[in-house]
């Protein structure tokens, strides 16, 4: 299958962060109708701005994925805008970088509601639209951590396999109404993600800025929407991970408990 993005409808969280901004252009310019979801109403003005320029035909719907009535609202505004729901693209986010000994209920509790929770519900709502809509489809942005859990993301890593299993099993009762759930698993990506985390206490030397570009991110992304890939894995470095737990998962375990156990042994001594 191949899917055209011109006329159709979507709707994106998170789209003002550095990788939505990347997939709204990249939507945008494909001629795609896109409501752009955050909760920083200045923020999303300031995206539809620079978005009309492209000739974009874009919504600004400030939304906290986390509120009910905020999902309603985005939900009822796109239909009652665009006259239904193609793609929904759940890409809204947050991180926690630090280990669960020094971690909170609050903390685990906050990164599943945006994360797991958000996403789930408001695709609970657009489901009926979708099955309406042209070609349709839910892309859920999840992350490597998502599929090899890792040391220093407890919380993110939880959340997005409990994403990414929803999406396993959505895949085939969706199919009943023609609605395709396309994962995508990127890595690391230089887009301002550590801006929004929870807490930012890891030892680890982490280099966003030699990850991907949020426009490489989202050039793969709108690629597996078209190509309508049931999960993408991008990143050179999240191949590489993936790959090797898969053939190696005791010595991929291993390698990160030493590293752990080197990055803590002034705590330990
Ligand atoms: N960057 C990476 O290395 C990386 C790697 C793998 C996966 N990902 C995933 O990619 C997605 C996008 O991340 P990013 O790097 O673009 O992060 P980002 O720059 O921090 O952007 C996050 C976006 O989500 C919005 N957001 C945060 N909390 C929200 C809430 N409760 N309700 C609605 N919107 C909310 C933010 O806007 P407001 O704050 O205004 O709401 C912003 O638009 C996330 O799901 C992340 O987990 C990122």
């Amino acid at each position: 299958m191949s899917r055209g993005l011109t006329g159709k409808r979507v709707i994106l969280t998170g789209a003002t962060g550095g990788i939505g901004r990347a997939i709204a252009k990249s939507l945008v310019t494909q001629g795609a109708q896109v409501a752009l979801a955050a909760r920083t109403a200045e923020s999303l003005d300031e995206l539809v701005t620079a978005l009309k320029r492209y000739g974009g035909d874009v919504i600004a719907v400030p939304t906290d994925v986390t509120s009910p009535d905020d999902r309603q609202r985005l939900v009822e505004k796109v239909i009652a805008t665009f006259g239904g729901l193609d793609i929904l693209i759940n890409n809204a986010g947050i991180g926690s970088w630090g280990h669960f000994a020094t971690s909170t209920e609050e903390i685990v509790r906050r990164v599943i509601e945006v994360n797991f929770f958000g996403p789930v519900e408001l695709t609970r709502l657009a489901l009926p639209h979708l099955t309406n809509g042209v070609e349709p489809c839910v892309v859920l942005v999840a992350s490597m951590c998502g599929r090899k859990g890792m040391p220093a993301w407890p919380e993110y890593s939880a959340s997005k396999f409990a994403l990414v299993g929803m999406a396993e099993a959505w895949r085939a009762e969706f199919a009943r109404f023609d609605v395709d759930v396309l994962t995508i698993v990127p890595g690391m990506t230089d887009s301002g993600f550590r801006k929004n985390w929870i807490r930012a206490e890891g030892k680890a030397d982490l280099r966003f800025e030699r990850g991907m570009t949020p426009g490489d991110l989202a050039t793969g992304i709108v690629r597996a929407i078209q190509g309508n890939r049931t999960e993408t894995v991008l990143g050179g470095e999240a191949r590489r991970l993936l790959r090797f737990n898969r053939y190696f998962p005791r010595l991929t375990d291993w390698l990160l408990a030493r590293k752990v156990k080197k990055l803590y042994a002034a705590e330990n001594s």
